[in-house]
């Protein structure tokens, strides 16, 4: 690829469209990046960014517009012509090989399998020092973290020599750590000259790492606006389009009484303890907020807790009665009935070929001896929740799959709370979420704690847990370092305890 002498621009987008059905996802943007710059794009969930990215890299051939890269007008027909462009996408699903080494997977489907193998790894060491990467090009993929994978995946677009990179909410799955990692990352390449995209839903991470703001907003551009100008309040209006509030209310608790008394679990995951004699009791109209760094044992806790993993020891009682090993029918007999918000939401949650209506009835799981299953009151609640929760799909019949990241997950978190659950156990159910949904959640959550649900709320934002939570439980490596007052705590006791420091001990008072 030449470089154009008389433009610093990488692309530029001249009133791209794209269409799907009576969806206009993308409404003629126009839209330029330069070289040595970061711009973030941001937008309420179902607002086109994914898809404007798609095009860029291939994988949706625009209805309308045209793209000049370098100051040349392209056709991009398929991700190969994006790479040959020296565009390099990282989608929110890795699309790594489990069963090769990174070293593999790199070269993959490059001229690679030519170059000798020292020939290539020595590139790769090579682009992992320009660029402050850590690598180790051996290590197979299914022994990686997800921040490790992520490094793989640019690895890979950088072994193809992109200039230009584009990455769709890549810390979405990050700790804060691994975050500033990536930042680190994208500073070199923008130092380089590399043009980089970002598309991420924390404001805080928009105004930390981009130069520039481009804003979505049902398909259309709204504004482009300097970073080193604008605040989250002024962003969150140009994407909502009028002014929101961001408070999170947090009534009075309803109830002292404890639904889930939870003594000495102790959970394994492949061989190894994750979760160490833990003990907490979860009550009556509260939220229990659980923080803690990523991989602390809190997807164990959940599963434990919903029966879907087994126990090394310990008991989770009900009335004194240990619901562990009873079946679902059991468990409803004693009182409680159980909703459970998983981190993986297509694999556990939502079937990703069916629509929102036979999603909700899988949950409602009929037993009933016809063969006929009444479709119709499915139906009506998934026409009620898009309106309530403000769902962006085409109609309540489209595969989910097919639906933006963030409606995905609305769908499953209406459909949990609408079952009247008492206990609601939800792992990040805001991940993913613009501002405005995030809000809307929360409410949600707090509606439901006003009925006396008792909710246990992983979480990942420590400002979140601090304000929305009546206690919150720190974990560090599978043990429980504290259960503080959320009313009276701070951020950097949190903080300290999630690092494994025992401060407190329970606060539990009966
Ligand atoms: N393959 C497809 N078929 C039908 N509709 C689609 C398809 N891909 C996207 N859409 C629709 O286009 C619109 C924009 O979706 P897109 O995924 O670009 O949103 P987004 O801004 O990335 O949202 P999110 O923040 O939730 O990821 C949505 O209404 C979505 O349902
Ligand atoms: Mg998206």
């Amino acid at each position: 690829m030449s470089k154009s002498n008389e433009t610093n621009y990488a692309i530029e987008l001249n009133g791209i469209s794209k269409v799907f059905g009576t969806v206009v996802a993308n409404d003629s943007i126009n839209l330029k990046i330069k070289q040595g710059e970061i711009l973030a794009l941001l937008g309420e969930n179902g607002s086109g960014k994914t898809t404007l990215m798609n095009i860029l890299s291939g994988i949706y051939y625009p209805d309308g517009g045209s793209i000049t890269i370098a100051g040349k007008e392209v056709s991009i027909g398929s991700p190969n012509d994006a790479i040959y462009y020296g565009i390099g996408m990282i989608h929110q699903h890795f699309k790594l090989i489990d069963v090769f080494n990174a070293m593999d997977n790199i070269v993959l489907g490059t001229k690679g399998k030519y170059e000798k193998p020292k020939v290539m790894k020595e590139k790769i060491l090579s682009i992992s020092e320009k660029f402050g990467l850590e690598i180790e090009p051996e290590k197979k993929i299914y022994n990686m973290s997800v921040s490790e994978k992520q490094t793989v995946e640019i690895m890979k677009v950088l072994y193809r020599g992109a200039q230009i990179l584009i990455l769709d909410e890549p810390t979405a799955v990050l700790t804060p750590q691994e975050t500033e990692k990536l930042f680190n990352i994208l500073r070199k390449m923008k130092e380089q000259g590399s043009a980089i995209i970002i598309i991420t839903h924390k404001l805080h991470e928009v105004l930390s790492i981009s130069d520039r703001v481009a804003i979505l907003r049902k398909g259309k551009l709204i504004d482009t606006v300097q970073t080193s100008e604008t605040n989250e309040g002024q962003l969150t209006e140009l994407m909502v389009g009028r002014p929101v509030s961001l408070k999170i209310e947090r009534p009075e608790t309803t109830g002292k009484k404890t639904i889930l008394n939870v003594v000495d679990l102790s959970v394994e995951s492949d061989g190894a303890p994750a979760l160490k004699n833990v003990n907490f009791k979860l009550k009556k109209g509260e939220i229990l907020g659980v923080a803690g760094i990523a991989g602390s044992g809190q997807k164990e806790l959940c599963e434990a807790i919903a029966g879907l993993m087994d126990i090394k020891s310990g008991a989770v009682l009900c009335n004194k009665e240990n619901i562990i090993g009873k079946t679902p029918d059991e468990i409803i007999n004693l009182g409680i009935s159980m909703s459970f918000v998983p981190e993986d939401r297509l694999g556990m949650g939502l079937v990703g070929s069916m629509g929102m209506v036979e999603n909700v009835m899988l949950k409602s799981y009929k037993k009933d001896k016809g063969l006929l299953v009444d479709k119709k009151p499915a139906r009506k609640l998934s026409e009620e929740l898009v309106k309530k929760l403000d769902i962006v799909t085409r109609n309540v019949d489209m595969p989910v799959r097919m639906m933006s990241g963030g409606n995905v997950q609305k769908v499953l978190l209406g459909r949990e709370i609408e079952s009247n659950p008492n206990v609601l156990i939800t792992a990040y159910p805001v991940r993913g979420l613009d501002i405005n949904s995030s809000y809307l959640i929360y409410d949600l959550l707090n509606e439901q704690k006003k009925k006396g649900v008792a909710i246990l709320f992983i979480g990942e934002d420590l400002d979140v847990l601090l304000e929305i939570s009546d206690r919150i439980m720190v974990l560090c490596h599978g043990e429980v370092k504290g259960i503080v007052n959320a009313k009276e705590t701070t951020k950097e006791e949190v903080g300290l305890m999630m690092a494994g420091m025992s401060l407190k001990g329970d606060d539990q008072d009966e």
